[in-house]
């Protein structure tokens, strides 16, 4: 099936069921903007408990990145399954794993070899890099940018500067943690556009963050999601990225690139920070790396990650299950995905841009490959957000069939599995427009 059928209200009567259950047992702390309760996936289609079908163009959070349940990542799953499940790539050694590290080592954009370090989840990988950096460059300070998001442990959490309730009650955090403001070109606080862009805001580093807080040669590292994710889908400027690459040489400053959501094919390159040709000295890898397992990757400059037995470790990092579902996917992205991402992407791009004459809502429509956010505004003028229209949207969207998410206070995000064809975009793209319709009708 690959085009959404809605057959109950929704919530049908077992989503219910279940939502009313889990609602007594399991944590308030997240944040379900539609009651989905899924049954199977396939591919870019996800089937829920009550028989209703929907085109996912959420992926799990940009996970799912060779779609639902693809043939592949499953027999590669079953068959590490039936070898073993566990033996602790810290104390033990296992094909795997090294067999994974060789793979990155490979695909990253980052010369002269590399090493990775094995966790469980995006966060962990951002713990790894943060650890890294502290250690090999003997300093404390990192920075960071506002509206990025790193993860929810205390580190990871000090660095994030998305929304404040994912801060707030939490502190005091990780001291010696310092934010910039990200480069976002449709809010461009000098006016410029992209043509004109010197990425003239990242002097703010250099003319108030070193000037006033901290010295330069006190900064670890600085951490940047080449696409802010959370933040928005908010694309930085290939030259602010080029920029950012000499400002930390010059001041021997660890530049991390965080490609937790942004990386694995998503951009329409293996990681988004190649489009600027910039080389990083670390990245953190996860969601889409193992097309749902969890697996979290610091991956670094074989000379730095110099660290001694016992600096650094994790009981489940690196799971054998993972790994295998991780070979298995990459070996997808380079034969086809990453390819996919960018030619489908494109085709979605133009045809999301192509809305906006009709839909006033929309302010702008940005991203790379199937990283797409279109940000809603009340006045196209003004750029007034529009988060309660954008909440709206989401929800007109699920109830057509269409899985979308939020992003930032006022953008929907496109992160669909990289299987997604040309039609399926088309088919997201036309139910979008539907509920862009029912909410400015509303208004
Ligand atoms: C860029 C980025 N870094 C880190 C994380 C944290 O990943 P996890 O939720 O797996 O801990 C996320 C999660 O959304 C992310 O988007």
């Amino acid at each position: 099936m690959s085009v959404p059928v809605i057959r109950t209200p929704l919530p049908g009567p077992k989503a219910k069921a279940l939502i009313d259950r889990d609602s007594t047992v399991v944590s308030p702390s997240y944040t379900r903007g539609y009651p989905l309760v899924i049954e199977r996936g396939s591919g870019c289609m996800v089937e829920d408990v009550d028989g209703n079908v929907f085109l996912d163009c959420a992926a799990g959070i940009a996970v799912n990145s060779t779609g639902h349940a693809h043939p592949d990542v499953v027999k590669a799953i079953v068959e590490q399954s039936g070898r073993f499940l566990h033996m602790s790539g810290t104390d033990f050694y296992y094909e795997p794993q090294v067999r994974l590290a060789e793979e990155l080592a490979a695909v990253t954009p980052i010369a002269g070899g590399v090493r990775s370090f094995f966790g469980n989840s995006g966060t962990e990988a951002v713990e790894a890099c943060l650890k890294l950096s502290r250690y090999a460059s003997g300093r404390q300070n990192i920075i960071a940018f506002l509206g990025g998001f790193h993860g929810r442990s205390m580190g990871s959490l000090s660095l994030t500067a998305s929304k404040a309730i994912q801060r707030r009650g939490f502190g005091p955090l990780m001291p010696g943690v310092y934010h910039a403001p990200f480069p976002d070109c449709y809010r461009c606080p000098l006016g410029l556009t992209t043509t004109d862009c010197a990425a003239e805001c990242l002097d703010f580093i250099d003319h108030q963050i070193f000037a006033h807080l901290v010295s330069p040669d006190e900064v670890a590292a600085i951490v940047i999601e080449p696409i802010q994710g959370e933040g928005g889908y908010v694309v930085a400027p290939d030259q602010f990225l080029q920029r950012l690459r000499a400002l930390t040489k010059e001041h021997g400053i660890l530049l991390v690139a965080d490609e937790v959501q942004s990386g694995m094919g998503r951009s329409g390159k293996m990681f988004a920070i190649e489009f600027s040709g910039v080389e990083p000295d670390m990245m953190a890898l996860a969601k889409g790396i193992a097309s749902g397992l969890p697996l979290g990757v610091a991956v670094a400059r074989a000379g730095l990650m110099a660290w001694p037995p016992g600096a650094h470790a994790s009981t489940f990092g690196g799971n054998p299950v993972s790994c295998a579902a991780a070979l298995a996917t990459i070996k997808l992205l380079k034969e086809t995905l990453v390819a996919n991402a960018a030619d489908v992407g494109a085709h979605m791009m133009a045809g999301l841009k192509s809305l906006s004459d009709a839909h006033p809502l929309i302010g702008d429509v940005r991203g790379r490959g199937l990283m797409i956010g279109v940000e809603l505004v009340r006045n196209r003028q003004t750029k007034e957000r529009a988060t309660t229209e954008r909440d709206a949207v989401v929800n007109a969207a699920f109830r057509r069939g269409l899985l979308v998410l939020g992003a930032g206070k006022n953008a929907v995000r496109f992160s669909p599995p990289l299987v997604l064809t040309k039609a399926q975009a088309d088919t997201a793209v036309k139910i979008f427009a539907e509920a862009l319709t029912e909410v400015e009708r509303a208004r």
